[in-house]
């Protein structure tokens, strides 16, 4: 499974939660954050070693897990060619041409599948999941649905659930089609109206608050029900409220601190890691006011032509600033971004780039 949603609605909330509900079932999990230009095999391999150490312990007959280490080792020898900064310790012989051929689409599927097959010998099975799982390189997706394709046709224990921004548009040619077969894509977004009263109202009413239903409407109106949101516009008016009624007045006092904050952490951090094109880039998007943008238009705004904001367009795609929902369209990943572009820069002056 692979869910997929804009910043702050909760991926990473339902990520840990999933992980704990398959602990609790008695599965082996693997919690991984990729990191933007981190590759796939060192971030795993640490795992899978001391889950194949644990493997090896278990009571029962067999010597997969064993020979999982050897693959492991194997694979090692391969990509320590590539990352020479990667040292796991691993006091074992490979297993030559299991998973060294260097080419991760064809190692990654062997590991995987003998670290399966050591956790199905002991009658155990692995959950892997993967945050941020946009960061990975199209060749490391591709290897990762090769791996799952491989595992699932054996019909192996290992399951992986993924979260990140929306990456199947991402996704190129085979490793699509596969990845759409193989993986529900549950999109995760933002809350109704009336999930968001319930997300403020449930756990308010469980120690004796309540919020008044304009101003449960009021907050919806201005969060859009993004979970985040949610979360601040609760806690700053958490804070005012004299009373255990929590009424309109109290958000509307409110809110401007919220706006600051955000403004100050949530937007700011992603807004200073930006170049001046890449801001004007993101200026001439929100210009056009929320929603979907189309390339031909920002280009226009910009006084550019389509062809010419490619490479500004690539880069904050891949600082995950904003992306792709259809051929052609760009979209922010950050709720309400556009509101704050204009909020940061409220004089708008095309720049060329
Ligand atoms: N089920 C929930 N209960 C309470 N709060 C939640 C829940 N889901 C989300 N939130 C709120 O939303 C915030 C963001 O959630 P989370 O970090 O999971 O988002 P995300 O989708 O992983 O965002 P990002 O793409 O930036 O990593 C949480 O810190 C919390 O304030
Ligand atoms: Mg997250």
């Amino acid at each position: 499974m692979l869910l997929t949603g804009l910043r702050g609605v909760g991926k990473t909330v339902l990520l840990n939660e999933i992980e704990r509900k398959a602990r609790a079932q008695g599965y082996h999990t693997i919690p991984v954050e990729a990191v933007e230009g981190k590759p796939l095999g060192p971030l795993l391999a640490p795992h899978l070693r001391s889950l194949l150490f644990e493997l090896d312990r278990l009571a029962g007959m067999g010597n997969k897990a064993k020979r999982g280490l050897r693959v492991l080792r194997s694979f090692l020898g391969a990509i320590k060619v590539t990352y020479q900064d990667v040292s796991i310790g691993l006091d074992i012989d490979p297993e030559k041409g299991a998973a060294d051929s260097g080419d991760l689409e064809i190692d990654l599927p062997n590991l995987l599948v003998a670290v399966a097959e050591a956790a199905e010998e002991k009658n155990s099975a692995i959950a892997v999941l993967i945050d941020e799982i946009q960061y990975f390189g199209q060749k490391e997706l591709s290897a990762l649905i090769m791996a799952m394709h491989r595992v699932q046709q054996r019909r192996l224990p290992l399951i992986l659930i993924g979260a990140g921004l929306p990456i199947l548009p991402g996704l190129a040619g085979e490793s699509k089609s596969y990845a759409e077969r193989l993986f529900s894509f549950p999109s995760v977004g933002a809350l109704s109206e009336e999930e968001s009263a319930r997300a403020l109202n449930e756990p308010a009413r469980a120690v004796g608050v309540h919020f008044a239903s304009d101003a449960l409407r009021e907050v919806f109106r201005l969060t859009k029900g993004y979970p985040y949101f949610l979360q601040e516009w609760g806690y700053q008016t958490w804070n005012l409220a004299p009373t255990p009624s929590i009424a309109l007045s109290i958000v509307q006092t409110a809110t401007p601190e919220v706006v600051r904050r955000l403004d100050q952490n949530f937007f700011r951090v992603r807004f200073d890691r930006l170049t001046p094109s890449e801001k004007n880039f993101l200026r001439a998007m929100a210009h056009q006011g929320a929603g979907n943008y189309r390339s031909g238009d920002i280009a226009e705004t910009l006084g550019m032509t389509a062809k010419s904001i490619g490479p500004v367009r690539a880069k904050l795609i891949k600082k995950g600033m904003i992306y792709s929902p259809a051929h052609g369209e760009m979209a922010f990943t950050v709720p309400l971004f556009d509101e704050f572009m204009v909020r940061a820069i409220p004089e708008f002056q095309p720049r060329l780039m």
